[in-house]
């Protein structure tokens, strides 16, 4: 795949997500129109369409598109979008005052500084809860299929998987990490995600245990390189194109890889991770994305 394709393939995602997001927040709309009529809906919508990359929902197509033998069923959308949401909440949470207290994601105020502080709390509990429920309900799927998604996506998110990163990450502001730690934080707050969006699209496609094995050992890679990239852009990239505040790391004292092994050292690992991740694909076919999407991990600039 080129990256012209890969461009392609992001802004067909991105798009498909839009549509997704704003067709799924309008019966909440009706809901949330009463008398008090609280901002609640339009901070979701606020946050669910204000230009993500959409990397994990791109990941479901790739992994979808690696092992299925038929076309992407439509409510493949709603898988993608059920990980999107999970991702949405994990940002909103993670941008608030008594988290990394940060003040823009995507270029635009956090929730909770466009909003307030009880919104944006608020904004991650439902947009959390709306991922299940997209997952529930993709009846394209069997209710085994759907079971498991639902199973692989709790596991990933909560208290042996993105939370317990997050936890993790908090503690480990102001203190050095041994490398081992550093890895398990990141492939635990960032990595478990990314994992789910990769298991969530070959669920989805059908995979055998094999092929699941293959992509796992992918995406674990992946999601490993694409926090230390993070990390890398935290220091070397600027706020406009990042969208969010640069050097909020170092403004925190977080742990992070240019911090514990030097740039030059981080960079290495992360393209070690990436190398890695194209290594695991050889069982799985059609795999030109997922190969198109590795590169990007580490190419990209915000
Ligand atoms: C940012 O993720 C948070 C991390 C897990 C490092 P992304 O860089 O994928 O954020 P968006 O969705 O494109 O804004
Ligand atoms: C965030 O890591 C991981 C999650 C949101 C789960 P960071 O705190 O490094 O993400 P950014 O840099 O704020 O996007
Ligand atoms: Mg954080
Ligand atoms: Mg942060
Ligand atoms: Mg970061």
């Amino acid at each position: 795949m080129t990256t012209e394709s890969l461009a392609d393939f992001f802004i067909h995602s991105q798009c498909l997500l839009e549509n997704a997001f704003n067709e799924i927040l309008i019966p909440l709309k009706g809901e949330a129109d009463s008398a008090v009529n609280p901002p609640l809906v339009d901070a979701m919508q606020y946050c669910l369409t204000n230009g993500g990359k959409r990397l994990r929902a791109i990941l479901v197509f790739a992994a979808f598109d690696a092992v299925a033998d038929r076309e992407r069923p439509a409510s493949l959308v709603e898988v993608a979008a059920a990980v999107e949401c999970l991702h949405a909440y994990s940002l909103v949470h993670d941008d608030l005052p008594s988290m990394d207290n940060d003040d823009l994601r995507r270029g635009k105020p956090t929730c909770h500084i466009a909003y307030d502080e009880a919104t944006a709390i608020l904004v991650g509990d439902a947009l959390q809860t709306l991922a299940f429920d997209l997952l529930a309900n993709s009846t394209d799927f069997s209710a085994s299929q759907r079971l498991s998604m639902v199973q692989v996506l709790a596991s990933a998110s909560g208290a042996s998987g993105m939370v317990l990163g997050q936890a993790m990450d908090l503690q480990a502001e102001n203190k050095t990490l041994t490398l081992a730690q550093l890895e398990n934080v990141h492939s635990l707050k960032t990595g478990a995600l990314i994992r789910a969006a990769v298991a969530l699209g070959a669920i989805a496609g059908g995979a055998s245990q094999q092929q699941r094995d293959a992509l796992d050992d992918y995406a674990k890679y992946l999601g490993l390189a694409f926090q230390i990239q993070d990390d890398i852009l935290d220091v070397e990239s600027d706020t406009e194109t990042l969208g969010k505040s640069q050097g909020a790391d170092i403004a925190l004292n977080k742990s992070t890889y240019p911090k514990l092994l030097g740039m030059d050292n981080a960079k290495q690992k992360a393209a070690e991770s990436i190398l890695n991740a194209k290594a695991a694909l050889s069982l799985v076919k059609s795999d030109q994305a997922l190969y198109a999407i590795a590169d990007f991990v580490t190419d990209r600039r915000y």
